[in-house]
Order: structure tokens, then sequence, then C-alpha cells
């Protein structure tokens, strides 16, 4: 390899047929005399373009035609030429420098281009220069030249991260695999399932108890997932109105003084707020507000007045904790949009309350699809007051402008999987701690079930990983109409249940 040009922070490199270099993979470019290396990560490679590389090639065609006769090349040129039509640019991009052994951002100086030697710097290596260390490690798979791709859960504690991609790229397996990791490593993970399908991380393949079961528990708001009005209390159920049920100001003063009303007297009940309601003084418009608003709370199912029916949101995060870790995974793929606002608000604000109390410790939060459900004003919040209660905040999602700008520019960590449309990739190359370039160019090729991975993680060395498999039921699958027998089988046996439960 020989080094050719350098603008800005991209280098280019002439590779020849015979040296075998990735898109993706690092050089590392030693100039002896200068006593430093530069790091710099292959994003692209072009074919080089040599002056008469044209006239060249259409050239060939001609003489390939079958003339009888002796080639006469007694300077063995033809295989200089094919060597040179083969060179390949590669198109690099500076991580820094190494001097003294020391790694530092320093990509200003020039490395000679007559005495530099080029070499493959394999990751593995890479990531001991850059000080990578696992004291909690999280195996993701392998990178591209076959080597473990171990992170540190310490590099998730505490920061927010996204994973995107296009859909059914692997979004959610991977997101699984850290839900695992960290649970194995004692942490408390409350995940946002959207579809449902993070439910069977308890089982395996084969549908059997795995290694996780005990850590794993599954809340079907509506089902197995209810609290009390107690339980709410009056700042969060104020929440739930306004944010998740649009309650005006004044009908949301008035429900105010009719929670303050039933409060003093004990009667605090789904029951009691109705006849409250009913023999409230207030203006009729009010009043048909309030009770709208009731009975979609009613309906939702999520609340209820009998108290050994309700769950205790605080006790089971605290056995979570004392189980060594566990994953606490809010099913919501049953539930309406407004359910899901009301259920989510509940268990942010209570999280919250919990946390700024210090009565649980700090939690990782996953939420799939978070646009779907998460209002507004909780964007900013999540990273910015909450992550200091200690919410650590990951976002899934297949459309990354459902993710706002200033969440990209402070995510800690990015987990790219591939993505072609133009307007996507423009999106995801605006977050801060990607160099635009290299995120287009490496995202727009990756095969399904391989993710670039930004960040801390990596220590900022962009890395390539093909993510491994779990054997956990995952469930990720879209369902068709077509070619399903598994779909067939499962509906057949539903009809006979119906049917004998009919009976
Ligand atoms: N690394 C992997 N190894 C093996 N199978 C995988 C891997 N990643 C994903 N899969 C499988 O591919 C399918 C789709 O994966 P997944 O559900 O994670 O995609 P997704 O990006 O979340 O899709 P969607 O956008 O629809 O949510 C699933 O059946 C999953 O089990
Ligand atoms: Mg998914």
């Amino acid at each position: 390899m020989r080094l050719y040009k350098k603008a800005g922070n991209t280098i280019q490199i002439i590779s020849f047929p015979d040296e075998d270099v990735e898109k993706g993979g690092y050089l590392i470019i030693e100039d002896k005399k200068a006593g430093k290396s530069m790091i710099v990560q292959v994003i692209d490679i072009q074919f080089a373009n040599v002056p008469g590389i044209m006239e060249e090639l259409l050239r060939e065609p001609l003489i390939d035609n079958p003339i009888r006769g002796e080639d006469v090349d007694p300077l063995d040129i033809t295989s200089h030429i094919l060597y040179v039509q083969d060179a390949r640019l590669l198109i690099c991009k500076i991580h820094g420098s190494i001097e003294d052994g020391k790694l530092s951002p320093d990509s200003s100086w020039l490395p000679s281009r007559t005495h530099s030697v080029i070499r493959k710097l394999p990751i593995d290596r890479l990531m001991e220069v850059s000080g990578m260390v696992s004291v909690f490690p999280i195996n993701l798979g392998e990178t591209i030249e076959k080597t473990p791709t171990i992170i540190d859960a310490c590099n998730l504690d505490g920061k927010l991260n996204i994973i995107t991609g296009r859909k059914g790229t692997g979004k959610s397996h991977l997101s699984k695999l850290l839900v695992l990791g960290l649970i194995t490593h004692g942490a408390t993970v409350i995940i946002l399932d959207l579809n449902g399908e993070y439910k069977n991380l308890g089982l395996d393949v084969n549908d059997k108890r795995n290694e996780f079961s005990d850590k794993i528990h599954v809340l079907i708001p509506g089902a197995n997932f209810k609290i009390t009005l107690l339980q709410a209390s009056l700042p969060v159920m104020m929440r739930i109105l306004t944010y998740a049920l649009d309650l005006p100001g004044t009908s949301a003063r008035e429900f105010r003084h009719i929670w303050r009303f039933l409060e003093e007297r004990n009667m605090l009940s789904f029951h009691e707020l109705s006849e409250a309601i009913r023999r409230w003084q207030c203006n009729q418009q009010v009043k048909d507000a309030l009770f709208s608003r009731y009975y979609t709370l009613l309906h939702s199912n999520f609340f209820t007045d009998n108290p050994s029916e309700a769950m205790d949101f605080e006790v089971l995060i605290r056995r979570a904790e004392d189980d060594g870790g566990g994953a606490i995974i809010l099913d919501l793929s049953n539930s309406s949009s407004i359910d899901r606002q009301i259920v989510v608000e509940y268990v942010l604000a209570k999280l919250q309350d919990l946390l700024s109390q210090w009565r649980i410790r700090a939690v990782f939060l996953f939420a799939e699809e978070a646009h779907l459900y998460l209002r507004e004003t909780y964007w900013d919040d999540i990273v910015t007051r909450m992550r200091h209660f200690g919410v650590f905040t990951t976002f899934i999602t297949n459309q990354p402008n459902t993710i706002r700008e200033n969440i990209y520019r402070q995510a800690d960590n990015i987990f790219l999987f591939n993505f072609v449309n133009e307007h996507d990739l423009e999106i995801i190359s605006r977050a801060a701690r990607v160099d635009a370039e290299t995120t287009v160019s490496i995202v727009r090729d990756l095969p399904p079930h391989h993710c670039l991975i930004l960040g801390e993680v990596v220590k900022d060395f962009p890395i390539i990983a093909k993510i491994r498999q779990l054997n956990v039921k995952t469930m990720g699958e879209t369902r068709f109409f077509f070619v399903n027998n598994h779909a067939i089988r499962m509906m057949k046996e539903s009809r006979e249940k119906s049917a004998e439960n009919h009976q």
C-alpha cells in the first residue's frame, strides 16, 4: 500500500490487488522518521483512476479476439498492466495518531510518502491500543475479522443509546442481546415493548426455560399490572389527565379539588370518584370533560379498587435488584394508543419518584418506537433530568426521523444497521459523534444482522459487528400471510380453544 493524498481528515491510499483490505477495517501508517503512526479507517474502496486506463479497457476486447499466433511479451508488460488496472484507491478517515505508544487525536501531521509503511491494524489490536477494557463484558458477536466484539456494560451506564436501521435488519435482536447482557451483570432493565416480542426472553428456542427465566418479569397492563388510585398519587394522575388525556386547565383544577376531597375522607376509589364527579358543584362542560376522562381511565382496565389485585411497581423493581438483576417487560402490544400513554406516563413518573427519593438504584430503559407513546416533553426530560436521576435510555426505531436531532447529538452510543434511503442516511449522519461520510458510506452497504457501532462503547472508533445469534425465543418475525405454517397452526389452535370454551 502506498500513501497517495491527504485532504482534511481524509487520506487516500493506493492498494494493490494482492493486498486484502476490507471496508470498515483499520490501517496504520507508520512513519519511522517522524516517530509517529497514524490510525485510519477504510470507508470506501474504489478503482484507482490511472490515466489512460479507459483506453486500455476499450482496447482489451480487441486483443482478446482469438488471433492465431504467439504473444511476444519479453518484459512481461501485460501482467503489469493488469496489475495497474486492478489497483484500488482506499478512501480512509483519520482517527488519531500513536506517539510513544500513546494514542492522541492529533491528525494534523503528514506522514511521509516515501518511507511510511502501511499495514493492517487488526481490530482486536486497535481495541487494546485504545484501552478498551471489559470489566462487565457483553459479547455482541464478531468483527469483520472474525474476532469477538466485546463491549463493556459500564459504557452503557449513565448513557443515552440509539439503535436504528431499516425494517427487519436486527435492531430488536441487538436490543435483546444488550438487555440480557445487562441483567447478567446485575442491572435492572425496563422495556417498553410495543410488539410484545420481549416477553419470551426467558424461554429458549425449544420453549424451555433458560438461565434468564427467573429474571424476566412480564407485565401486561390491565391483566397482571393494575394499580390503585392511591398508588397513582395526585401528581401522576394530573400528568396522565393533562398529557395523555388532554384535560383542559379548568377541568384539571376541579379534578384536583375532587381528589383532595376524597383523599381527606379516605374515600379514594374509582367508584367514589364517579359519584363525586356526579355530585360535584361545577359547570356541566367541566363535568362532561371529567366524565369522559373517567371512562377512558376505567376502560383502560389499568386501575383497580382492590388492593390485592394491584401491583406494587416499587416492590417489583426491588425484587429485581435483590435477585441480582432483572428485566421488567411492559407488554404494550394489546393496549390502545391512549392506554399505552397512560401506562407509560405512570411508569416513568413512578420511576422518577422512586429514583429521586433514592429508593431504587438506577435503571436502564429500552423504548421501542417511542414516538408512539412518549409525549413531546419527555424527550428532553429523558436526556437531561431523568438521566441525572438514573434512567438510562436506549431508543430503538426504524424511522430515524422520529428521534429529534438534539437526541442524536447527545447520544453516547449509536448502533446503526443498514439504511439505503437517502433521507434516512442524511438524518443519521447529523449525529455529532459520527463523521457523516464514514456513516453514510458504511451503513449503506451493511448486510442484515451487521451493525456499525459508534460512540463510547468503541472509544469512538467506528466498528462493524456481525451480531451473534441468541438462544432465546426472540419472536421478532413479522407474521406473513403466505408461507407461514406456524401462523396457520397458531390460528387453528386458538380457534379450537375458543370452540372448546364455548361448549
Ligand atoms: N444477529 C442475528 N442473528 C440471527 N438472527 C437474527 C439476528 N438479528 C436478527 N435476527 C432475526 O431476524 C429477524 C428480524 O430481526 P429483528 O426483529 O431484530 O429486526 P428489527 O430490525 O427489529 O425489525 P423491525 O423493524 O421490524 O422491528 C428476527 O426473526 C430475528 O430473530
Ligand atoms: Mg424490531
